[in-house]
């Protein structure tokens, strides 16, 4: 397949005529990558079974994995899901966004974007092209990452194609991700809610609407959660990962000289905040913005691992950040980019 790739602003009314022919890719069953304001999305209509089909297909991902659906405004979430009160005190606090909602699921999604499930994923991204793009097509649109499954989620235009062209119709390019890790997904549990997935929306956040925003046991313990034992090899829980190897250093910033010195030779990386640059001469520095700014490190951790293997590394080191507040997306995605070991003064461990 040939794939069609159209550079256009953020601005949807500058670029009404690509996105109407995106709109009737959608329509026909066909695949648009488009931005969002998390990462870039792999498009197909949440109402067509193919679509889906193809997005599995194109992605290679395994089909017990359910798809977002993406609306253009939180009322519509009442055409594919039933909602409840709950649901829209969030929406007002945090949509258009990047929350993500499950609910009951209403019949005409069809089991292929739910994997079989009678539950559904809603979120009403912020960013203007993609809800122009809903809009226009009049399809809810489901939209997973559009990476290749296990690969880091694509932040700009360039990380999709590399990873999807030939493989879907069309790739929208409105420059890169604003937050640059995924939606926040929650289940709502009566008047609380549980954290699936951790996101640019935090406990903290939520609890300004809710009671209590309970963070599920595995976000951050990804090995108990799959109910193995947490010696068993790490590498099975390996996701959003880059052919370099990723080594998580459970120590403060500046002690990482000491567990890298032994890798003179290699080619090696360290992913570390601007200031201690100066440490690792003769490494790659991949840098991740001021120290502390959490935000930042998000928004550039997933094309700073593209970009190590760009550059051929062999390794990357990295510091485990706190599994909390700011940095428990960042958490999340880093600790499996790793495949759930860290390194410890006494060696690894598998979280
Ligand atoms: O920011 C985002 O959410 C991006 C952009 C494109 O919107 N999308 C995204 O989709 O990250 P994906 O498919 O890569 O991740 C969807 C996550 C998965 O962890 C999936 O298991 C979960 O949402 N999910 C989807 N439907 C679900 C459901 N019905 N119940 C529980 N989890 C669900
Ligand atoms: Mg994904």
């Amino acid at each position: 397949m040939n794939t069609e790739f159209l550079t256009i602003t953020q601005d949807p009314s500058h670029d009404e005529d690509v996105l109407s022919r995106a709109a009737e890719v959608i329509r026909r069953g066909g695949l648009v990558a488009i931005p969002t304001e998390t990462v870039y999305g792999l498009a197909g209509s949440a109402l067509l079974p193919d679509s889906a089909a193809k997005i599995y297909a194109a992605k290679g991902r395994p089909a017990d994995n359910p798809l977002i659906v993406h609306v253009s405004k939180p009322e519509e979430a009442e055409r594919v899901a039933y909602t409840n009160p709950q649901f829209y005190k969030l929406a007002e606090r945090f949509m258009p966004g990047p929350l993500t909602v499950i609910l009951k699921k209403r019949d005409c999604i069809p089991d292929t974007v739910t994997a079989g499930g009678d539950t559904v994923a809603v979120r009403c991204p912020s960013h203007p092209i993609a809800r122009r793009l809903i809009e226009l097509s009049g399809h809810p649109l489901a939209a997973p990452s559009a990476n290749r499954s296990g690969s880091p989620s694509p932040t700009t235009a360039a990380h999709v194609r590399e990873d999807l062209d030939g493989e879907i119709d069309m790739i929208v390019d409105a420059g890169p991700c604003s937050i640059g890790l995924e939606s926040t997904v929650i289940r709502l549990d009566g008047e609380s809610c549980t954290i699936l997935r951790p996101g640019a929306v935090t406990p903290a956040m939520l609890e300004e609407v809710v009671p209590h925003a309970a963070v599920s046991g595995a976000v951050v313990k990804p090995a108990l959660a799959n109910g193995v034992k947490p010696e068993s090899p790490g590498m099975k829980y390996r996701h959003y990962a880059p052919r370099a190897e990723l080594i998580l250093v459970d120590a403060p910033t500046d002690r990482l000289a000491e567990f890298v010195r032994e890798n003179e030779g290699e080619r090696v990386g360290v992913m570390i905040p601007d200031e201690y640059a100066g440490l690792f001469p003769g490494l790659t520095i991949l840098p991740t913005g001021p120290a502390g700014d959490w935000k930042e490190y998000s928004r550039r951790f997933f094309s700073l691992l593209r970009e190590a293997d760009d550059a051929g590394l062999n390794r990357i080191y990295a510091v485990l950040p706190p599994p909390e507040g700011d940095s428990l997306a960042l958490y999340n995605r880093i600790i499996r980019a790793a495949g759930c070991r860290i390194l410890t003064e006494n060696g690894f461990k598998t979280i």
